[in-house]
Order: structure tokens, then C-alpha cells, then sequence
């Protein structure tokens, strides 16, 4: 059954910022957008790029390898060579925790 589990402080990542955070052996790209959180798949279902490695442009990110684009709220593929989305995973601030729901 889906939990959240605290995968980071709120202190941890200034706005724009994103990071990669394993949580139940999945790697997890979580961002901070103007000091909302947001988590999708940290890896890009192209050839692997490391999404929280990606320039961040609004709610846009783009991986770092090829260009894909991919929404950070949705998980939805925007740009090619994306070949589909990525999961996208709920997040809630409990105190200063950011936790994800996996
Ligand atoms: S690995 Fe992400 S676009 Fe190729």
C-alpha cells in the first residue's frame, strides 16, 4: 500500500532547486517550484538521463542528456525524444519534512 516517507527538509532545497532522492530503492527527482514540492521518476525513460539534473523552466524540465521535456507536476512527456511520461508521485509537507507517496 502507498505511504509517504520523508525523503528530504524543506530547508534542503531553496525554490528552483531539485534534487535526486531514492525512496523504496526508486530514484525520485523532487523539486522545489517556487516552494511547492513536486516528484516525478528521476530517470528518463529515453535513454536513462538524470532528471533532477535537468534545467528547470517553470513546471518544464528538460533531462540533461537529450532534451527531452517532461511537466514536473504530471510526469507528462512534452518534447521528444521523450518516448512517454514518467510517474509522478504526490508529495506533502508534514513540518519541515517533505515526504512522497510511493
Ligand atoms: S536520456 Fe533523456 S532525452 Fe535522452
Amino acid at each position: 500500500m502507498a505511504q509517504f516517507i520523508k525523503v528530504a527538509s524543506t530547508a534542503d532545497l531553496a525554490p528552483g532547486d531539485a534534487r535526486c532522492v531514492e525512496v523504496e530503492g526508486k530514484k525520485v527527482a523532487l523539486f522545489n517550484l517556487d516552494g511547492t514540492f513536486y516528484a516525478i521518476d528521476d530517470t528518463c525513460p529515453h535513454r536513462g538521463g538524470p532528471l533532477s539534473e535537468g534545467e528547470l523552466a517553470g513546471d518544464e524540465v528538460t533531462c540533461p542528456w537529450h532534451g527531452a521535456i517532461y511537466n514536473i507536476k504530471t510526469g507528462a512527456a512534452l518534447g521528444p525524444p521523450a518516448p512517454h511520461g514518467v510517474a509522478c508521485y504526490a508529495v506533502r509537507i508534514q513540518g519541515s519534512d517533505v515526504e512522497v507517496e510511493i
